[in-house]
């Protein structure tokens, strides 16, 4: 026996089938993902329905794999993770009813994870210096939140969107421009050959809160301009509306992002979620750091993007703080990020 801790973790929050084994919170040994993409694919985003049966078809093959290729048994796991929400309900209990099985039946604790939780902690990964407190921005398919990350399981929300997420955003304007599903890295792509000040789209401000962010009222300006050209008889230029669309976006979330730090009075800003991967804020918020004197910190795509092994990282943290969850875990599609 070491003295390692291992966990074994499992995320079905949406659309990704994922196990991962991880040790002592920092050190990945398998991060296994099925993704369904190309099967939501066909009906231009996520069906909930599908999404719970392709997690049941695959879920046990993922875990097994995670195990295989870390080279472990459940025998060398200390704790089982798993996401328990928010996100699609079916899709949930696939995760939590095959965490609490194996759990139950090898005798080793539960641990229930946040999904955002997860996506924060996905900063620990590949920043081994990185502790809290820091400021953290989580732009994701359903969420666009800022948050202080006092320590390792105290989150205090400074900021979030009152409408559509940052991610919901790219994927609604994705298919008005006729991209397709997921939206977000397509335009990502296709706004390196447009011109980003050819259309100044609106900044959103919100009365109330400065740090909330508001998307909805951009996304109507987009599919205002698309009708305008339609109507005169303008031909698109596709590259310059995604451009134009993902530095409204991304020009907020690095300001409000900047002003958060600066207020905090913390000098450490982490970035995470499936929009983290967008080079146009990763560039952004890096220039905007380096001209402040913050430190930078963002995990790779391949931990931005739902995954389990962030899910094992958060889920390390709780279980040394002595978290245990119960037989009777649920999934909470709609769980607040700090409750449990
Ligand atoms: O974190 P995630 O994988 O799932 C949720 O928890 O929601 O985020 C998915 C979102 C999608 O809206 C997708 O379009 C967006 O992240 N996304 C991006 C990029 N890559 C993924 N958005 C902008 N630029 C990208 N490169
Ligand atoms: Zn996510």
């Amino acid at each position: 026996m070491t003295n390692d801790t291992y966990i074994l973790a499992i995320e079905s929050s949406c659309d990704e089938t994922a196990a991962a084994v991880v040790k002592n919170g920092r050190e990945v040994c398998s991060n296994i993902i099925y993704s369904q993409i190309e099967l939501h694919k066909l009906y231009g985003g996520v069906v909930p329905e599908i999404a719970s049966r392709k997690h049941i078809e695959k879920v046990n093959q993922v875990v097994r794999q995670a195990l295989v290729e870390a080279d472990k048994t459940i025998d060398d796991i200390d704790a089982v993770a798993v996401t328990y929400g928010p996100g699609l309900v079916g899709a949930l209990l696939v995760g939590v009813s095959q965490a609490k099985a194996l759990a139950y039946v090898s005798g080793k604790p539960l641990v229930g994870v946040h999904h955002i939780e997860g996506h924060i902690a996905a900063n620990y990964i590949e920043n081994k210096d990185l502790e809290p407190p820091f400021i953290c921005l989580v732009v994701s398919g359903g969420h666009t939140h800022l948050v202080k990350v006092a320590d390792y399981d105290k989150f205090e929300i400074i900021g979030m969107t009152r409408d559509d997420a940052a991610g919901e955003a790219f994927d609604k304007v994705a298919r008005a421009i006729g991209l397709g599903y997921p939206g977000g890295p397509k335009v990502d792509a296709l706004a390196k050959e447009g011109n980003r000040e050819a259309i100044a789209f609106p900044r959103a401000k919100v009365d109330g809160n400065e740090f909330d962010f508001s998307f909805s009222g951009l996304k109507s300006a987009v599919l205002n301009y698309l009708n305008q050209c339609e109507m005169k008889q303008i031909e698109v230029n596709r590259a310059d509306v995604a451009a134009s669309f993902q530095y409204a976006v991304t020009d907020v979330l690095t300001q409000h992002a900047i002003h958060a730090v600066k207020e905090s009075g913390l000098n450490k800003l982490a970035i995470a979620g499936g929009v983290a991967s967008n080079s146009s804020l990763r560039e952004g918020i890096a220039e905007a750091c380096a001209k402040e004197g913050i430190s930078f910190y963002h995990p790779s795509p391949i931990f931005c993007t739902d995954n389990a092994a962030m899910i094992g990282v958060a889920g390390y943290y709780n279980y040394i703080k002595g978290v245990r969850s119960g037989w009777d875990l649920n999934a909470v599609p709609n769980l607040k990020l700090g409750e449990r």
